[in-house]
C-alpha cells in the first residue's frame, strides 16, 4: 500500500540536467523508452540526455533522433545535450550552431564523458554557446590528473590499494573554466560537484569583484550535485563492490557534508542524477575492470529527502528549488519548474513524504539494475507525475 490517505505534497515536475539514456548504442542497458519510464516514476517531467552515446551526439542527426524518439515515447521532455567536440575526447569543436538550429533546438552542450583538454577549445565553446544563448555543462575532470584513477585519492584508497582520483583534478579544471566563462561572459554549468574544495572554488568565482574579468557581468556559473555524492562516501569501497564505482568517485564524509551545506546555501544550485545504467557484465566484475556510474532517476527524491530534508537543511520549498526550479532556469525551460499556474496544463509531481519503500534494482524501470541502494529502506515516495497535463505515472506504474 503506497498511497497515504492525506498529507501528499505537490511540487513542480522535476528537471534532470544530467541523464545517460544510452540510446543510440547501448540499448542493452537503457533505451529512451525505459529511461523515460524511470523518469516518470521518479517524478521527472524533463531530462537532459547526455552526449556520450554511440555514435556520439555531436551532430544534428543524432540529437534529432534522440529528440524525436523522446517525443514518440511521450513520457517526459527529452532534451538532447550536444557534445562540445567531435567524438569522445575530441580536439575539434563540434558544429554547435547546426545542433542548435536542428529540430532538437539544443541549447546545452557538454563534455560529459568526453573532456576538453585544450583551454582554447573550451574558450571557443563558451563563446559559441554564448552567441547561441546556451550553456556549456562541463564534466569537472582534468583527465591528465586522473589516469588510471579508480577511487578518491585519500586514506581509504591508500588502504585498499586503489589508484586515486585527487580532488585537485576536479577543482583545477572547474577554476579554469569559471575564469574562462567570466572572461568571455558565458554561461557555464559545472556537472556533478564532488569535493568541498570545488564548492569553495564556486563561492570564490561568484564573489569576485565586478569588472575583475573581461565580461564578468554577463557570465553565469551554475553547478549541480548528485544524490549519491550527498549520501555515500568512500567508506563504501571497503568490499570492492563496483556498484560504488562512479565518476567522479565517492569522496570523504567531510566532502559529502560540505556538499549538503553548499546545496542548502545555494552555492550549488541543483540536484542532477547522472543516471548511468550499465550492463551486468560491466558491473559484476573486478573493481578495476568495472565501468563507472549508477542508476539515479527513481531514487533521487528519496536520497534528497534523506540527506537534505531529514537533516533540516531544506524544507519542501527548498526541494522544489533544487529539483525543479533552478534546473529549469539553468536550462532555459519556460514551461517547467514553476509553481502550477491555474488553468494551464500542469507539470507536477505528487509526493507522499511519510511513505517508506525498499529499493530493489530488478524492480526499477531501467534495463540495468546497478543501484547502490539495493535493499535500503528509503523515505518519501513519488505517488504520481503529471506531464503537460497528462498523468505519466501513478502509484508506481507508468501510464502511457
Ligand atoms: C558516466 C557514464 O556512465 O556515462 N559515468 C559516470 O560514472 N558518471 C560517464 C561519466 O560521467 O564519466
Ligand atoms: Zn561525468
Ligand atoms: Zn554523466
Amino acid at each position: 500500500e503506497v498511497l497515504a490517505a492525506d498529507g501528499l505534497v505537490a511540487l513542480p515536475g522535476f528537471v534532470d540536467l544530467h541523464t545517460h539514456l544510452r540510446e543510440p548504442g547501448r540499448e542493452d542497458t537503457e533505451t529512451i523508452a525505459t529511461g523515460s519510464a524511470a523518469a516518470a516514476l521518479g517524478g521527472y517531467t524533463a531530462v537532459f540526455a547526455m552526449a556520450n552515446t554511440d555514435p556520439v551526439a555531436d551532430n544534428a542527426v543524432v540529437v534529432e533522433h534522440v529528440w524525436r524518439r523522446g517525443r514518440e515515447v511521450g513520457l517526459v521532455d527529452v532534451h538532447p545535450v550536444g557534445a562540445v567536440t567531435v567524438g569522445l575526447r575530441g580536439e575539434k569543436l563540434a558544429e554547435l550552431g547546426t545542433m542548435a538550429r536542428s529540430a532538437a533546438g539544443v541549447r546545452m552542450f557538454s563534455d560529459d564523458g568526453l573532456c576538453v583538454f585544450d583551454p582554447l577549445i573550451m574558450r571557443r565553446a563558451l563563446e559559441y554557446t554564448r552567441a547561441l544563448g546556451g550553456v556549456v555543462a562541463q564534466h569537472a575532470e582534468e583527465p591528465r590528473l586522473t589516469v588510471g584513477a579508480q577511487a578518491h585519492e585519500g586514506e581509504v584508497a591508500a588502504r585498499l590499494g586503489l589508484t586515486g582520483w585527487p580532488a585537485v583534478a576536479e577543482e583545477s579544471i572547474v577554476a579554469r573554466d569559471c575564469l574562462l566563462a567570466q572572461h568571455v561572459g558565458a554561461r557555464l554549468h559545472v556537472c556533478h560537484v564532488s569535493t568541498a574544495g570545488t564548492a569553495d572554488v564556486l563561492r570564490w568565482a561568484r564573489n569576485r569583484p565586478a569588472g575583475v574579468a573581461g565580461r564578468m557581468a554577463e557570465a553565469v556559473v551554475s553547478a549541480e550535485v548528485t544524490p549519491h555524492h550527498l549520501l555515500l562516501t568512500d567508506e563504501r569501497l571497503t568490499d570492492y563492490d563496483p556498484v560504488n564505482k562512479v565518476n567522479p568517485p565517492l569522496r570523504t564524509g567531510g566532502d559529502a557534508e560540505a556538499l549538503r551545506r553548499a546545496l542548502a546555501e545555494g552555492v550549488i544550485d541543483c540536484v542532477a542524477t547522472d543516471h548511468a545504467p550499465h550492463a551486468v557484465q560491466d558491473k559484476d566484475c573486478e573493481w578495476a575492470a568495472a565501468r563507472p556510474g549508477m542508476l539515479g532517476l527513481q531514487t533521487a527524491l528519496s536520497i534528497v529527502v534523506r540527506t537534505m530534508v531529514e537533516t533540516g537543511l531544506l524544507d519542501w520549498r527548498g526541494v522544489a528549488r533544487v529539483m525543479s526550479e533552478r534546473p529549469a532556469e539553468i536550462a532555459g525551460l519556460p514551461d517547467q519548474g514553476r509553481p502550477i499556474a491555474v488553468g494551464e496544463p500542469a507539470n507536477l509531481v505528487l509526493v507522499d513524504p511519510d511513505a517508506r519503500w525498499t529499493v530493489r534494482g530488478a524492480e526499477l524501470a531501467s534495463i540495468a539494475a546497478n543501484t547502490p541502494y539495493e535493499g535500503m529502506e528509503l523515505p518519501a515516495r513519488v505517488v504520481g507525475t503529471v506531464f503537460h497535463g497528462r498523468p505519466t505515472s501513478w502509484d508506481g506504474k507508468v501510464r502511457h
